[in-house]
This record gives C-alpha cells, sequence and structure tokens, in this order.
C-alpha cells in the first residue's frame, strides 16, 4: 500500500513550510511506512508527553529548541503531559535550580510553538477535550486510553516528537485505532466483584487494582486485546481515569469497551473468549500491591492520574481541621487547581500542611533518593514509583491514605 500525501503535506516535505514542517512530516512519513498507512487524517486536538527535564535531558530539550527555532507552531489545539516542576512554586517542593532553568526552557520553547503550557495527563479536565468520534494525536497512556474507551475520540498511542509533530503538521496517519475495524473488542471480562461504595467516596484504587487484574491478564495472553468489560455497575470520571491509568500501564491498552460507559460498546458483537474476574479478587489484589505497612510511609501523593475538583474538594472536607506531619503532595493541574483556589479548597488543604504540586507529578518530578516510601491510591503510580524512583509501595484506598495522614497527627497531638 503506497502512502498517498495531499498537496500541502508535500510542501511540508519539501521543506517549504520551514525546517520544523519538514521534521515533523518526516517522522510522520516515517511512522506511515511503518504501519502501512496509505493516508494523514486531519486531527483536532493534540497532546504532547515527554515535558519533564528528568525525562528529556539536555538532548530532548535541544530538539525541541531546534523545533521552535525551526519555526514549528501548533496548528491544533495542542497542550502537554506534567512538566518535572511546579513551574510557580518549585522552590518549596525543593527542586534543583538548575533543574528549575532547564524546565522552564522547555516550556518556553513549546510555548513560542503556540503550544498550551498546561501541563496535565488529564487534559480531558483542562480544556483539551475532544468529542465522540473526533480524530486526535494524544501521548500520556491513561489520557489514551481515556479519550478512545470513555469519550470514544480515536487516537493510537503516540511517542513525544510524533504528537509534537501532529501539532505542527496538524495531520497524523491513518492506522491503527483510528481505522474502525481495528476499535473491535476481541475478547470479554465478565466482572462479577464490586467495588464497596459504602466505606469509600471514590473508589479509585480498587479500579486501579482491576485494571492490574486485566491488564496483566492480557499481557500473559501476548497478544494484543481490546475487552470488552461486563458485569460493573458503572463507573464515575475519577474511577475511569484511574482505571484508564492501570490497564494502560500493566496492559499496554490503549481501548477497552465497558458496558454502560464507551459510546461504541454496543456496535460490536461481543467475542466468544471469556476472561473472569470473581468476587473478592480485586480486594485479594490490593492487598498483594501493598508491600509494606504505613510506618514505614514518609511520603503521600494523591493525583495519578492528575485529581479531579470532585478529588480535591472530598479531600479538603477530609482534611479540614486537620495537620499532616508527612510530607504529602496533592498532583493536579493547575486549572484545576486554579477552581480549588477559588473554592477555598487549597487554603484549607494547605492549611493542614499538605503541598499543592501543580503541573507536576511525583514520578516526572525529581524526587529519587528524596523519599523511600510512597503511599498512593493510583495502581500507575505503584508500578512507576517503584520502576523508576524506587520507591517502596503502600498502595490503599483514597479514605485510608486520608485517614493514614490524620491518624499520625493526631496521635501526635495527644500524645
Ligand atoms: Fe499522570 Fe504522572 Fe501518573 S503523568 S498518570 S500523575 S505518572
Amino acid at each position: 500500500m503506497s502512502l498517498e500525501l495531499t498537496q500541502i503535506e508535500q510542501n511540508m516535505l519539501a521543506g517549504e513550510h520551514g525546517f520544523a514542517a519538514r521534521k515533523s512530516m518526516e517522522i510522520l512519513v516515517a511512522l506511515a511506512k511503518i504501519y502501512a498507512a496509505d493516508r494523514m487524517i486531519p486531527v483536532s486536538s493534540v497532546q504532547v508527553a515527554g515535558v519533564s527535564y528528568d525525562n528529556l535531558g539536555d538532548a530532548g530539550l535541544e530538539f525541541i529548541e531546534t523545533m521552535a527555532d525551526g519555526g514549528g507552531k501548533a496548528r491544533v489545539l495542542t497542550t502537554l503531559n506534567p512538566a518535572g516542576i511546579d513551574i510557580q512554586d518549585w522552590q518549596r517542593l525543593g527542586v534543583d535550580e538548575q533543574f528549575a532553568k532547564k524546565q522552564k526552557q522547555i516550556l518556553t520553547a513549546f510555548a513560542r510553538m503556540n503550544v498550551i503550557t498546561t501541563c496535565t495527563c488529564t487534559p480531558y479536565l483542562a480544556g483539551n477535550l475532544p468529542h465522540y468520534g473526533e480524530h486526535i494525536a494524544w501521548a500520556e497512556s491513561s489520557a489514551v486510553c481515556y479519550a478512545n474507551s470513555v469519550i470514544g475520540a480515536k487516537t493510537n498511542r503516540e511517542g513525544g516528537p510524533s504528537a509534537l509533530a501532529s501539532a505542527i503538521t496538524g495531520v497524523t496517519p491513518q492506522y491503527g485505532l483510528h481505522l474502525t475495524h481495528h476499535r473491535k473488542p476481541d475478547l470479554c471480562v465478565e466482572v462479577t466483584d464490586k467495588p464497596d461504595h459504602s466505606s469509600e467516596q471514590l473508589a479509585t484504587s480498587w479500579f486501579g487494582a482491576l485494571g492490574k487484574i486485566i491488564g496483566q491478564e492480557l499481557e500473559r495472553k501476548a497478544a494484543k486485546h481490546i475487552p470488552l468489560i461486563r458485569g460493573l455497575p458503572g463507573a464515575s470520571l475519577e474511577e475511569l481515569k484511574s482505571f484508564c491509568a492501570s490497564i494502560a500501564t500493566y496492559g499496554g491498552v490503549g481501548l477497552f469497551h465497558m458496558e454502560g460507559i464507551t459510546p461504541e460498546a454496543d456496535l460490536f458483537e461481543h467475542p466468544p473468549d471469556i476472561l473472569r474476574i470473581e468476587a473478592g479478587a480485586v480486594d485479594q489484589m490490593a492487598e498483594a500491591m501493598r508491600q509494606i505497612t504505613s510506618t514505614e510511609v514518609d511520603f503521600i501523593n494523591l493525583g495519578c492520574p492528575h485529581l479531579s475538583i470532585k478529588e480535591i474538594a472530598y479531600i479538603a472536607h477530609r482534611l479540614e481541621g486537620h495537620s499532616v506531619n508527612r510530607e504529602f503532595w496533592i498532583t493536579t493541574a493547575r486549572t484545576t487547581k486554579q477552581i480549588s483556589d477559588m473554592m477555598g479548597y487549597t487554603q484549607i488543604i494547605e492549611r493542614s500542611g499538605v503541598k499543592f504540586a501543580a503541573d507536576t507529578c511525583c514520578i516526572v518530578a525529581p524526587i529519587k533518593g528524596k523519599y523511600h516510601t510512597l503511599a498512593t491510591d493510583s495502581a500507575k503510580a505503584c508500578y512507576y514509583g517503584y520502576a523508576k524512583n524506587a520507591f517502596d509501595i503502600y498502595f490503599n484506598s483514597l479514605d485510608d491514605i486520608l485517614n493514614l495522614a490524620i491518624q499520625d497527627a493526631n496521635r501526635e497531638q495527644s500524645a
């Protein structure tokens, strides 16, 4: 199958739109050839990953500056994945000045390319929200899974350079999840287990553990699968973002169909193969993920993926009037924090001793070696906290982690 380019795409490739457009089209043409795409399709939204200086290093910084110097300009709405620092509050989080300088250079280069420098893995909560059926080019794995499976937009999981290339050209090669016949489910997952909503407002950790079970089962089958998940009573946005982050981390899943959630779930026949998740399996998995006891925790993080305003409101409600003595970060998009500021949630949370880290996260921030044991409700943070930052992990529900933070302080006060 040969690749056909439109006149404007050919002109970009020939360098008529400048260096950055040529480089971008070269990246996309190379991808199209690898995946046997026969054309490019327009995208309406881009999300670029690979933003933290911790991941990019000097070579990545140089690439982004070269693209900015080469006249690269985003043609479509483009936002970024979390940066290595909270650009407005990095000193308070103890980030090295040299690191902050390099991170600012990266964000400046993106801004020169008309990229909106809000840095979040939940772009759909920060104004970058495609609609059903829209073709987009997103890079963050949890957001890709959310866009395909919850919103019903269409994206492959892009790398940092290919996402930036799509921002600059406004197109992506048509292959993979952009094609309807590649979006068919090929395995049923029957879930008879249920989250216990009576003890927990938001069952984020339960959905994270479920994502890990299904993701690992799919990995074991060693073929790329698109599961159709049946039997769940429903799920909130927060539970779905946790589930998406987990199933993408442990199973490389870019699209699932969930009955009652995924807009396309009824379009396809149910596949015959069935994987069953029996009652109690998710709690067992959650227990197995809790490597250590709570007394060893020296760092608490909530916000992987970035917290919604509903989660922040709940945390403010739970922390009001308490003080917390361990290092505790709330990670969220700056735009979400601004709503929190406006509502007074930030003041309540900060008064308790908890810090906001906006537009960054506990995985891409340069904190390896600073803390040893991470408490989190995120299955994805369990994986990367250990793999990237060598943290021991205390995995538990949102409520249990808040209880841990509060009880700590209460115990000290009464001693
Ligand atoms: Fe987001 Fe960082 Fe977690 S990018 S999904 S908070 S690892």
